[in-house]
């Protein structure tokens, strides 16, 4: 038998389990074991607390000040008893720390606290715990409507979104669009651009994001299906964009996509589609773009160095939950891009490689 077998047999062996968390020189890698298994199985568990706080506006009302208990008690409506236990749970968390006879944000509160994104993401995570809840039926294909295929419903059907569904998804959408795309144009410049399109570019705000960076004569287009493109269109006259930013509506694998565009992006949008999808989709884009241009893909990859937990673990089973997409390996995104005629492929740092990384391509 191969030495890794051995050490496996080794180690899951009870007895031996019982010897290292007695035997000193091993017992803090026993600990550190036993409770990152503990985590993993408590996971669900820290996940439902931090909705708790959520629900009941903990983060916000201990921003505004650090709070006493009966102050939390007569703002929750919770009974004493259930607030202790909220309370020493969420302090276990990191969500709330102990300031003498106050309480106030711990570190994970602080960055909860005022984040749109993150608060819709714990209230959107709902659904996904639902589908989640027999993960070998959700492998195996068993589960006949998950709640996110029901929530994304682009990814089920390429080529047609309900009429509703376009502004159900477009607040979360923006709402975490908004970092990302700060994230994006911080690590990747766009001077110098004489036209940008945006594919997928949901209700605009990368875009506009854009607007304020790009000189004022870089023409900037926004595709994406034609309700959301509608929603795009609606939300940048509010903003006094309408004129700066042309909105087409249009399916990617059917309508022909404005062509010359000598950046065109792809924000997190190739991950929620199979190689079906995305290969047709990347040679339109190759027909279309400036000889001298670039696409830029920015998404989570998989085997990320160091977000492989994000990667590969979250966003593979939301999206098998949301549908047919996948995580991609770079070497993955880069055979694809091959095959649609790109040529130069590279990689841009990102400050934040475990959530978006950037993968640029030109002819
Ligand atoms: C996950 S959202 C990303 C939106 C935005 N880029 C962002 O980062 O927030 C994917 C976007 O792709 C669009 N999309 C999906 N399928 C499409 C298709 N067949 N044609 C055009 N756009 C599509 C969706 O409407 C949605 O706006």
């Amino acid at each position: 038998m191969a030495i890794p077998e051995l050490i496996d047999r080794l180690v899951a062996n009870p007895k031996f389990r019982r010897f290292s968390a007695g035997f000193l020189p091993f017992r803090p890698l026993a600990r550190r074991r036993s409770k990152t298994l503990f985590d993993l199985m408590a996971g669900f568990v820290h996940t439902q607390i931090l909705l708790a706080c959520v629900r009941l506006n903990l983060p916000d009302l201990l921003l505004e000040r650090p709070r006493s208990l009966t102050d939390l008690i007569s703002l929750t409506g919770l009974s004493e008893d259930a607030m202790i236990r909220l309370l020493k749970a969420a302090i276990a968390l990191k969500i709330v720390r102990r300031r003498g006879d106050l309480y106030g944000l711990g570190p994970v509160g602080q960055d909860v606290a005022n984040n749109a994104a993150a608060l819709s993401m714990i209230e959107h995570h709902v659904a996904f715990y639902a589908d989640m809840r027999d993960p070998v039926a959700l492998l195996k294909g068993e589960v006949p409507e998950t709640a996110l295929a029901a929530y994304w419903p682009y990814a089920r059907q390429a080529g047609g979104v309900t009429e509703n569904s376009a502004s159900d998804y477009s607040t979360l959408m923006a709402q975490s669009q908004e970092g990302v795309a700060e994230e994006v144009l911080d690590d990747y410049s766009v001077k110098g651009r004489r036209h940008i399109m945006d594919i997928g570019g949901g209700d605009g705000t990368f875009l506009s994001a854009i607007a304020r960076r790009a000189a004022p004569d870089t023409k900037l287009t926004l595709f994406d299906l034609p309700q959301v493109a509608q929603t795009a269109r609606d939300r940048l006259a509010q903003n006094g964009l309408a004129d700066r930013i042309e909105t087409v509506g249009g399916d990617f694998l059917k309508t022909p996509l404005p062509k010359d565009a000598d950046l065109i992006t792809l924000i997190r949008v190739l991950f929620d589609h199979p190689d079906r999808v995305v290969a047709p989709l990347l040679t339109a884009i190759r027909g279309v773009i400036a000889p001298d241009g670039a696409l830029l893909i920015a998404e989570p990859v998989s085997e990320t160095p160091g977000g492989e937990r994000i990667a590969d673990a979250y966003f593979g089973f939301y999206l098998l939950a949301m549908g047919e997409g996948r995580v991609r390996t770079l070497a993955r995104h880069k055979e694809l891009l091959h095959a649609a005629g790109f040529s130069k492929i590279r990689t841009v740092s990102s400050r934040m490689p475990h959530l978006v990384r950037l993968i640029e391509a030109r002819p």
